[in-house]
């Protein structure tokens, strides 16, 4: 097989793969850098560490090496618009805070999301190569939730819960 095949195999399958939408956010100096990302997962709990994959040739990456501070917010249902402007080439880059997309800084100073789901505030503890993306592990220095329902990302398309099908047994092999 081919590499562009293998690439389209890739992608194919990896539809299938669902996901949350969070936004990865950085700061450099006044300039601010928001993408959307699915690759986001929590490492480790003790310490506290989160990974994300961002394309590492972007310039919310080298802010992310530079400043050595981000953070993740992840997208409630109906914020499908964040999700959709932040994954648009060239429209999560601006001078100070987004103003039709309201931030706030917690601790690290990162661009926190206004009105999302959860938060992670994070110092950056690596960045490893990953092929074309970096994968980024972070520090995760102070974090808040509420509840709330998520937006998903399924087959290409934004999607949310249409009813609460959560099983009754929580645990693996229950
Ligand atoms: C649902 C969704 C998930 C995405 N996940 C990632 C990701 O994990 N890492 C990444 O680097 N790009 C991801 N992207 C792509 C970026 O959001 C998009 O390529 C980028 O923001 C385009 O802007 P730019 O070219 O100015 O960087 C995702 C896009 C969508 C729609």
């Amino acid at each position: 097989m081919s590499r562009p095949r293998q690439s389209d195999a890739l992608r194919a399958a990896a539809r299938h793969w669902t996901t949350g939408v969070a936004v990865l956010t950085a700061r450099d100096g006044d300039e601010v850098f928001a993408k959307t990302v699915s690759s986001f997962t929590t490492l480790s709990l003790d310490p506290p560490l989160i990974s994300v994959a961002v394309a590492a040739h972007s310039p919310l990456a080298a802010a992310v090496r530079k400043e050595g501070r981000y953070a993740v917010s992840v997208l409630a249902a109906g914020q499908q618009a964040v999700g959709r402007r932040f994954a648009t080439p060239g429209a999560g880059r601006a001078l100070g805070m987004f103003t039709t997309v309201p931030m706030h800084a917690e601790v690290t100073g990162a661009p926190v999301l206004d009105h999302c789901l959860a938060w992670f505030d994070c110092r950056l503890q690596a960045a490893l190569p990953g092929g074309d993306h970096a994968l980024l592990i972070g520090e995760v220095l102070a974090v808040d939730g509420s509840p709330g329902a998520p937006l998903l990302y399924h087959d290409g398309q934004y999607r949310e819960l249409a009813a609460d099908h959560a099983m009754t047994s929580t645990g693996a092999n229950a």
